[in-house]
């Protein structure tokens, strides 16, 4: 039976049937050519997706006019014809999966850089874009007619690629958007001032592509709230939906944010699922044409609710397709516990924004979907496998060997699996890492893997078992700072709080250590009236957290009053006080109940060189080899899986 029927219920965009309401939304992934040509691994993410059963694909954003229109160096390009036969490779892999195929078309405007297009910026009006703080060269006339012509030509060459249809990128801040917006346009020509100028540019490529390309479907991305001082509001754009539903337009995609509105697009975990779904609502009851909605979808059933709720007739999804490709034909089967959670970390848009190829924290096959292998079985005999140590890189280790056709044994000295994720879920908004914790544990449990719990690994398990290969994954163990003073009567560790080992009321606490971990800690304990102090060496708080997440972190610490003294060093501690020396050497003291050592965590890994010593084939991953979090566990779990299926009976 089919699980949530509004969300799979077929449906018309503009008369051509689509098989469900979901829609993938489009998203750089920087697996384009440097000259722009498609390259396989793209074809291989895209072809993964519309397998993965989602009704339509936009394809992310391909650039119309060359140099300036550019956002980042590996990016799709649509300016010349000599860019269809690739892109049909493209459409063709996406539509052969019965999915609908969309081409974003895109101008980034003011909102790219000379470093990556040598040339100036060009925007409707010479206002500097606040975050590249580039000051962009006004258009005239002429240069918009003639950028008008090439969003036309461009969806000319979209249709001849095969696709059914493209996307005119209209939201974001770039550059139709920044027509739109009297925040950034404030020309007093026909392309400025009133709101029927200011959308003067977007209604003349819609009726130019209706009338060039008339078979090809449109639909517009557009920013129903700009989220910023004097941008484009819900009142304005209602009104443009409407002029660009009598223009043709096939499809609205709703979307929000700018570069400069912080935190409100691509969100971090902090902010609710589906929170802006209101605005697709608006739009749904001011035009007749179909509408898409979402943003922070991670869940069929706030998906299936938005569909029967009426509040969209399509529901984007954007980070959860990128964690868990398959999430539309799981979700259908009602396989839920089965869906790869995408945790809204960023590290996916983080990589992006520094002119990466994209990559996710959950999913290590996120553009290797190609070299992905599957061979359950195949092997002759099955080979057997010890892994050590149930935390998120031996669940993947073992989850991926199971899945290989070995016979693996996971053992954990703690009663649960999930190792330091159990930990890392609990301050606040990181909830959905239980979630991934959850699944990976789910994904052991329903396998044919041995588990053995409350079971510390020793050299006469080696013996007994008989193992071909070892796989060590003991995580790491919080690193205790070297302070004078340091006593467990007043000092603890960030374990110890998470786990609630300690509990802190009302207490003037001193956090040793402002990196992620001693800043979450803070944000835990606030709202116990504590009052909580951070000393931190460097000059920044979690200065290699993800920005939109720290960002979050930093204003929530902020409203809490947790206080910071950063370039400064705890000299030694006491019961009631501490002292600490601060920049330019001066040394304060602090009136003081508790301390907690936030110093970071060190491998775990002793086991390993025992091991190392009665067995050829032992191996070493996650943070018992290296301290460095989430995806290089599920990366390095997963990755030797691989190496030993395929040196398997060597
Ligand atoms: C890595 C990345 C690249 C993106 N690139 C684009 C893009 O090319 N065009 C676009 O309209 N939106 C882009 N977005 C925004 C997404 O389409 C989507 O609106 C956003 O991620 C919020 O939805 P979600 O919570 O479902 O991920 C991008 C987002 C991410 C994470
Ligand atoms: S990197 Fe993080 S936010 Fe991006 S898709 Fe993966 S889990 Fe989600």
């Amino acid at each position: 039976m089919v699980a949530y029927s509004h969300l799979f219920s077929p449906t018309r965009i503009g008369g051509k049937l689509v098989k469900n309401r979901l829609v993938m939304a489009p998203m750089l992934t920087g697996f384009a050519g440097l000259d722009g040509e498609v390259s396989s691994s793209l074809i291989d993410y895209y072809m993964e997706r519309a397998l993965g059963g989602v009704g339509t694909v936009i394809v992310e954003a391909a650039c119309i006019d060359l140099p300036a229109g550019l956002e980042t160096f590996h990016q799709l390009r649509l300016d010349h014809p000599r860019h269809i036969t690739s892109l049909e490779n493209l459409s063709r892999s996406i539509s052969k999966y019965g999915a609908r195929s969309f081409l974003q078309i895109f101008h980034a405007g003011r909102q790219t850089s000379q470093f990556i297009t040598g040339v100036q910026p060009v925007a409707p009006s010479a206002l500097a874009c606040p975050v590249t703080r580039e000051v962009p060269r006004e258009l005239t006339v002429t240069e918009i007619e003639d950028i008008s012509e090439r969003f036309v030509r461009g969806a000319g060459y979209a249709a001849m690629a095969g696709f059914d249809g493209v996307e005119l990128h209209a939201a974001h801040g770039y550059l139709i958007n920044q027509f739109l917006s009297p925040h950034s346009n404030n020309r007093n020509d026909r392309y400025g001032g009133s709101l029927d100028n200011r959308m003067r540019l977007l209604l003349d490529i819609v009726k130019g592509i209706k009338s060039n390309s008339p078979g090809l479907l449109l639909s517009v991305r557009i920013n129903i709230d700009d989220f910023v001082d004097g941008g484009l509001v819900p009142e304005e754009s209602l009104i443009i939906c409407q002029q660009m539903e009598e223009a043709g337009v096939d499809l609205i995609h709703c979307s929000v944010g700018t570069y400069e509105s912080g935190l409100t697009s691509i969100e971090p975990s902090s902010y609710p699922e589906g929170w802006r779904i209101y605005l697709s609502e608006q739009v749904k009851n001011a035009v007749n044409v179909p509408v898409v909605g979402g943003g922070m979808i991670r869940n069929p059933q706030a998906a299936e609710e938005v569909i029967a709720k009426g509040q969209a007739d399509f529901v984007f999804l954007g980070r959860s397709l990128l964690a868990d490709p398959l999430w539309p034909v799981k979700a259908r089967e009602g396989r839920i516990q089965d869906i790869r959670p995408c945790i809204s970390c960023n590290n996916c848009f983080s990589s992006n924004s520094k002119g990466l190829a994209v990559n996710c924290t959950v999913n290590p096959w996120l553009g290797n979907e190609g070299r992905k292998l599957s061979g359950a079985n195949r092997s002759v005999r099955k080979e057997r496998v010890d892994v050590i140590g149930g935390g998120p890189a031996g669940m993947q280790a073992a989850i991926s060997l199971d899945k290989l056709g070995f016979a693996v044994s996971l053992y954990e000295r703690q009663e649960h699996l999930g190792g330091l994720l159990n930990l890392a879920s609990r301050p606040p908004h990181k909830e959905d890492i239980n979630k991934l914790s959850q699944y990976l544990i789910r994904q052991v449990e329903s396998s044919e893997i041995n588990i053995h719990l409350n079971t510390p690994y020793a050299i006469s398990t080696l013996s007994d078992n008989r193992p071909d290969h070892i796989i060590v994954a003991t995580g790491s163990k919080p690193r205790i700072p070297q302070i004078d003073g340091w006593d467990p009567g007043f000092c603890c560790s960030v374990e110890q709080v998470l786990q609630q080992e300690v509990i802190l009321k009302g207490k003037r606490i001193l956090v040793i250590g402002g990196g992620r971990s001693g800043c979450e800690v803070a944000d835990y304990l606030i709202g116990d009236d504590n009052e909580s102090t951070i000393v931190e060496m460097d000059r920044f708080l979690a200065a290699t957290m993800e920005k939109k997440n720290r960002r979050a972190l930093m204003n929530r610490l902020e409203e809490g009053k947790v206080k910071r003294l950063l370039s400064a060093r705890v000299l030694e501690v006491h019961p009631g006080q501490a002292s600490i020396k601060i920049e330019h050497g001066q040394i304060v003291s602090l009136e003081i109940d508790t301390v907690i050592g936030a110093a970071g965590f060190t491998p775990h890994n002793d086991l390993f060189f025992q091991l190392g010593q009665h067995h050829v084939s032992t191996f070493l991953i996650g943070d018992a080899y290296q301290v460095s979090g989430i995806k290089q566990a599920l990366d390095q779990g997963e990755m030797l899986a691989q190496h030993l299926y395929r040196t398997r009976g060597r």
